[in-house]
């Protein structure tokens, strides 16, 4: 028997509609196998901030490390609201455990699934996965403001990127490159503007291809990866690229790829010295919270990455598998949000 400890962060908004399907398959996934999970519940986000004034403790920080996964729904109160004026529950939550937890690989694939409707008049087919650096960038936190609130204020957000920074998501998505059948793989960046982190990542792709002769490299400048992303996503197939464009170029592969509600991410410690994190792509969506009608499928792919990371390919198959079937089921019948885990845990094992 394996026992995998699995810290589980519900959060806010469709964040506990969503994992609580994401848990049923996990369920379905793992009856009757040596594999247990044994989940301890976080209650943290805009919610919990609310009730107690805290965002994440240091001994919240704590347990959650002595886990070896963590599943998370969705973080994030309704934007606007006045109560969580004083705190950043994205950046003192979120970030602060995928920094803290050396998330460096914001790993995050889209697939184009058959019978899936998307906006693309011609897509092709679409089968690409963003490496999204997910520890440096503008995301650091590196910045300040003065004179705010004057005509004279100057607010600085500094794009941090280090040489070890960048090789090691630069490696990461070139041995996932030369792992893939297409072996391809497209650096996004900016460099004829931001011409010192755009330099390091250049230059960086340039060193680390030598190690993988069989993948083939391209650049594209975000603004032109966007064009492509919709003209032509199926020329893409890994996408390595810093923290801030990664997260734009994310929600658009969502959107072309089916919706938002589909696309699954993990934020990933390689070393394997912290544990590994999945989440839906998407946010906690106060629009529509409390309806019932969340796409869970996005959490539950999430569970299939969490498989996947912990070497349980089986269990993982499985779940991708559910998913690829419902999906190519499910027409333009809405479904709520138990009904698609319900049905999606239903087709565990039954490959057919
Ligand atoms: P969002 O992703 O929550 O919502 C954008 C749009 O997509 C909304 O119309 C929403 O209804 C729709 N949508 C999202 N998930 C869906 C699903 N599973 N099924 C069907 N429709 C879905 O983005 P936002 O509105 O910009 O952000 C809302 C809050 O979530 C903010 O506080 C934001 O900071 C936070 N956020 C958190 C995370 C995270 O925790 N990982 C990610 C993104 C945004
Ligand atoms: C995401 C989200 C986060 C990000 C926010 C909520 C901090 O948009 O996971 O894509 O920007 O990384
Ligand atoms: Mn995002």
């Amino acid at each position: 028997v394996r026992t995998v400890k699995l810290a589980v962060i519900p959060g806010d908004g469709i964040g506990p509609e969503v994992v609580g399907e994401a848990l049923k398959v996990l369920d379905a996934a793992t009856a009757g196998t040596d594999l247990v999970f044994e989940q301890t519940p976080f209650s943290l986000g805009a919610a919990r901030y609310l009730e107690t004034g805290e965002v994440l403790t240091d001994e919240d920080l704590e347990a959650i490390k002595a886990h070896d996964a963590i599943l998370l729904g969705a973080v994030g109160g309704v934007p606007g609201d006045p109560r969580l004026a004083g705190a950043n529950i994205e950046r003192g939550l979120l970030l602060k455990l995928r920094f803290s937890l050396d998330h460096y690989v914001n790993l995050r694939p889209t697939v184009l699934h058959e019978g899936v409707a998307s906006p693309l008049a011609s897509p092709g087919e679409v089968d690409f996965v963003v490496v999204r650096e997910g520890t440096e960038g503008p995301y650091v936190g590196n910045g300040g403001a003065i004179r705010q609130g004057t005509p004279a204020e100057v607010a600085n957000e500094v794009s941090v990127n280090t040489a070890y920074g960048v090789e090691r998501v630069v490696r990461y998505a070139f041995a996932a490159a030369s792992d893939r059948p297409r072996k391809k793989l497209t650096l996004v960046h900016k460099t004829n503007v931001l011409v010192f982190a755009g330099s390091l990542w250049k230059r960086t792709v340039d060193e680390v291809a030598a190690e993988f002769p069989d993948v083939s490299v391209d650049y594209l400048h975000v603004d032109a990866a966007t064009i492509f992303l919709v003209t032509d996503p199926a020329r893409f197939d890994v996408i390595v690229t810093d923290n801030l464009f990664g997260d734009i170029l994310t929600d658009l592969a969502g959107a072309i790829s089916g919706g938002i509600g589909l696309a699954a991410s993990g934020n990933i410690n390689p070393d394997g010295r912290f544990p590994s994190m999945f989440e839906p792509v998407h946010g906690s969506a106060p629009d529509i919270a409390g309806k019932g009608i969340a796409d869970p499928t996005a959490a539950i792919g999430s569970v299939a990455l969490l498989l996947r990371h912990l070497g349980e390919t089986e269990a993982a198959v499985g779940v991708e598998q559910a998913i690829a079937s419902d999906i190519a089921d499910r027409g333009d019948r809405a479904r709520t949000t138990s009904e698609v885990g319900d049905a999606i845990a239903a087709r565990i094992g039954s490959h057919d």
